[in-house]
């Protein structure tokens, strides 16, 4: 009797210790503050411990590289097809083969093999200032037509070694060629008002400014900047600008992702299955993109500075895979014609 208890005992005891060793391993290049909440929230539901390595995406790319069959990291976390695709290419995720993340996410926003996935989305729009552009200059406005000579010396927009813009280059590639892409490129830096500098919020924050009229930058930073949390200098910025979805009687506005891959090597898969599958689930989607003013995989309630500027548009469905794939071609071609 006392055998059967005292094995009862161990065996529960061996179960606790079992399900409190339980961990995934997160490479990240994501900076928010509040992801660490949400994991909190992944740990609570399943008794899986999330250890967050950060870092920039290239310095992480070199560890895992480093790190070879050794390597801790389950998940690689970051932003843009374009630096998943680096991962790619190295050889270094494995297929996703979970049916809740693969039925989940619209196969155009997942990568080749399905090695990595969408968590969340963003639009590259443009923002611009109503005091000095006209409702019917902006209304069907396309990335094309930006090179028109009618933007001469009023668009700004960050340097080509961002890859938010080789992404955008690359899409373009995808759509109207190469050629025409490289004269539509041409034109757009003719049209530029200064020569690319800082980050997509100091382009906005230039249009409100009136140093330029029009700029390119993605859409959730409207969201960070609207909502205070940047501070006053930004959120006044903010106000100043109106932020329109471009190619919208076309294929629809430029689409990237915050997306996740399983590591090849990865030693918890199977915890590293149902992070991916925690990070789509209704109740985390609403939190990402409450938190980060991108938009979500599945259908959730947005917050009031989203619905603000703007949810229902068109976007182009080209699969995300191919910024990475014409990513070199992209980066050629923005050297070719000098964009900075
Ligand atoms: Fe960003």
């Amino acid at each position: 009797m006392h055998k059967t208890l005292l094995s009862i005992f161990l065996l529960s005891f061996c179960i606790d210790s079992y399900l409190l060793a339980q961990e995934v391993n997160v490479y990240s290049t994501r900076h928010y503050d509040s992801d660490y909440d949400l994991y909190k929230q992944f740990t609570n539901d399943t008794n899986i411990k999330v250890n967050i390595i950060s870092g920039k995406g290239g310095a992480l790319l070199e560890r895992l590289k480093a790190e070879g069959k050794n390597s801790p990291a389950d998940i690689f976390f970051t932003v843009d097809a374009g630096n998943l695709w680096k991962v790619q290419k190295e050889g270094l995720f494995q297929s996703i083969i979970s049916p809740k993340v693969l039925d989940t996410v619209p196969s155009n926003l997942r990568g080749p093999n399905d090695e990595w996935t969408a968590i969340a989305k963003r639009a590259r729009v443009i923002f611009y200032n109503p005091s000095f552009v006209s409702e019917q200059e902006i209304t069907n406005i396309s990335y094309e037509s930006l090179a028109n000579e009618q933007w001469r010396s009023r668009i700004v927009i960050r340097s080509s070694s961002n890859m938010y813009n080789q992404s955008l280059v690359a899409s373009l590639i995808a759509k109207n060629g190469e050629k025409e892409t490289e004269a539509w490129a041409k034109n757009l830096v003719k049209n530029l008002a200064r020569k690319p500098q800082g980050n997509d919020r100091a382009q906005i924050i230039a249009v409100a400014n009136g140093e330029a009229d029009l700029a390119i930058a993605n859409s959730y930073y409207i969201g960070i900047m609207l909502s205070g949390s940047a501070g006053k200098e930004q959120l006044e910025a903010a106000k100043k600008v109106q932020m329109i979805f471009p190619n919208q009687q076309g294929v629809g506005a430029h689409i990237n992702i915050s997306g996740a891959g399983i590591l090849k090597y990865a030693p918890n898969p199977k915890n590293a299955n149902l992070f991916l599958e925690f990070l789509l689930s209704e109740k985390a989607q609403e939190y990402i993109v409450n938190r980060s003013y991108e938009y979500p995989i599945v259908n959730v309630a947005v917050s009031k500075e989203m619905s603000t500027f703007g949810l229902d548009f068109k976007e182009d469905a080209t699969s995300i895979k191919v910024y990475g794939e014409l990513n070199p071609d992209a980066i050629r071609l923005m050297d070719r014609v000098d964009w900075k």
